[in-house]
């Protein structure tokens, strides 16, 4: 079980409060009075570097903040989480998504039965339908090779694969694998418009199987196939990866197509399960497993490195640092990297459905701030977007760039345009441009006294907004695994201090069960009055019009 603490009782969050409001943490002064703080306040793998200098941290709050680990028993908490115990408790589940890509020889048990055999066997299951549809051999039932995957899920079921699928476009199979999640019909429209059924198969992506996006979906590619294929050709054109294996049979998907996981996997975290299995088709089995060996090693890191250079344990210490002791309450994620376009989105679901939540672990309503929202795009399209209100507009947003030393793809200069903009940013955003250097760069211009006056507060940008920087050497399966997972566990980290069940997501379903209350009601012309009045009124305003 995981301590039930509330950080606000405990000695470190007190000190951290005083501390707080005694200084103001100004990075210029900070790296002036301290020329080794980038030695001090950054970790150095053999395969990356995370750098966390530019953090509004003074080596006081550092400590204070790691004491704030000890004191909620952090470590307690990542034993718990890997040796299995139940600690989604709310729903009675281990959290065991690090068993999956655990490559050392323990046993891993839940209730009594090593599940590490399970484990295996999917995983050679993938691998062997991988390896006869990339090849060729699994035809389709015209008796033509596939060329097309479509996984249809949501969430989880969705969002990962998504995501690393485009990160690791430069590991592409011949395979073209696409993605519908929405239920919104136009999803599924546009993506088999140009597919041909003959040479597709569809990946029914679906944790519970009962998700009515996925269903639906389902059942509509069900129907676009069965225009040219029959009943019996079904099994060679469709797999299921669920734990429900009772309602995957029902949908009509043969055994032998079922890849099975686990409830102990949670949905955002399950892109390292059989959910996995078009990021599989998709950049074959090999990198599969790299991406898995990558975040075993996160894994490995996370549980033994000393907190003081524990990478995900900073993470989570400095987004607590600034959610609750400097009030930001939003986080950006800013990759330097077109491959990482889908990775903001994928945290997103990651950190605010794991960690949006208020009421704490004793059943309590919480007294502080929870999860942040989480936001981002890949630079350097945000600098010409949004960063505008990150420099100089009123909340301080503190963010992650991430950047890779080599590029994938050798085009001309691209690659030190690309890294100048990385390296730049933080540098801005860290130190700004006081007023004095403004009013500097505005007399060089040769501006007049009175432009200068006038102008100068325009032109001046406050800085102190603090960043963190993963550089790493290069995207591949195996450090885009590392990435992901320092994530994950930057999120368990939170919510083990917020003292949060981070494994639970009951926000989502009031919006279901109305969901599924009002469709009856739109199948017939009656007017709706059951409602509030602004309900009814789009209700029958979609029944006038349709
Ligand atoms: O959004 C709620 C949620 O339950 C997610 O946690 C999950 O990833 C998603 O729905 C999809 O669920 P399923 O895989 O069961 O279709």
């Amino acid at each position: 079980m995981l301590p039930k603490i509330n950080p606000e009782n405990t000695q470190a969050w007190k000190s951290l409060n005083e501390h707080f409001a005694q200084n103001d943490f100004d990075l210029r002064t900070l790296f002036q009075e301290n020329t080794d703080r980038f030695q001090q306040f950054s970790v150095k793998k053999e395969n990356y570097l995370f750098d966390f200098s530019k953090n509004l941290i003074d080596q006081k709050a550092f400590d204070l903040l790691l004491q704030l680990a000890e004191e909620t028993q952090l470590k307690a908490a990542i034993n718990a989480m890997f040796s299995g115990e139940k600690i989604n408790e709310t729903e009675k589940r281990a959290v065991l998504h690090t068993a999956l890509r655990d490559f050392s020889d323990k046993e891993i048990l839940v209730d009594g039965e090593n599940i590490k055999p399970g484990i295996k066997k999917v995983l050679n299951h993938m691998k062997a339908f991988s390896e006869k549809v990339i090849s060729g051999a699994h035809k389709g039932f015209s008796g033509k090779e596939i060329t097309d995957v479509v996984n249809i899920g949501i969430g989880g079921s969705d969002l990962g694969p998504v995501m690393v699928v485009s990160a690791l476009k430069h590991f592409k199979t011949r395979l073209n694998v696409h993605f519908v999640s929405n239920v919104d019909g136009n999803h599924m429209a546009e993506v088999v418009k140009n597919l041909n059924p003959e040479t597709t198969l569809f990946i029914v992506a679906s944790k519970t199987f009962t998700t009515q996006e996925t269903m639906t979906n389902a059942n509509s590619a069900k129907s676009w196939f069965l225009k040219a294929g029959k009943e019996e050709d079904v099994a060679k054109h469709f797999v299921a990866l669920s734990t429900n294996i009772q309602a995957v049979k029902a949908f009509g998907i043969a055994e032998e197509n079922i890849f099975e996981f686990w409830d102990w996997v949670g949905g955002r975290y399950s892109l390292w399960s059989a959910i996995g299995l078009s990021i599989v088709l998709a950049v074959g089995y090999e990198n599969f497993e790299n991406l898995l060996k990558g975040a075993y090693e996160t894994d490995v890191h996370f549980q033994t490195a000393d907190f003081k250079e524990n990478i995900p344990v900073l993470m989570g210490l400095l987004g607590i640092w600034y959610r609750n002791f400097f009030d930001a309450s939003s986080y950006a994620i800013l990759p330097y990297s077109q491959y990482l376009d889908r990775f903001a989105a994928y945290l997103q679901q990651g950190d605010m459905e794991s960690n949006g939540k208020s009421v704490d672990r004793n059943g309590e309503y919480v007294t502080y701030q929870t999860g942040p929202i989480i936001w981002g795009e890949p630079g350097t399209n945000g600098q010409h977007a949004f960063y505008q209100l990150i420099h100089q507009g009123t909340e301080l947003i503190p963010a992650d760039f991430i950047a890779y030393v080599k590029s994938c793809n050798k085009v001309s200069d691209h690659q030190e345009k690309l890294l100048a903009n990385f390296f730049a940013q933080t540098e801005a955003l860290a130190f700004g441009k006081s007023e004095d250097e403004a009013r500097a760069e505005l007399v060089k211009e040769g501006k007049s006294e009175e432009e200068i006056e006038k102008l100068v507060k325009f032109k001046t940008f406050m800085g102190n907004t603090p960043t963190n920087s993963f550089f790493i050497n290069e995207l591949t399966p195996f450090s885009l695994g590392q990435l992901i997972a320092l994530y994950e566990h930057k999120i368990f980290v939170q919510g083990v201090i917020w003292n949060v069940f981070s494994f639970d997501q009951f926000g989502v379903e009031l919006g279901k069960v109305l969901a599924g209350k009002i469709l009856p009601e739109l199948t017939d012309n009656e007017k709706v009055s059951s409602h509030d009045s602004s309900t009814n009124g789009l209700i029958n305003y979609f029944k006038e019009n349709k």
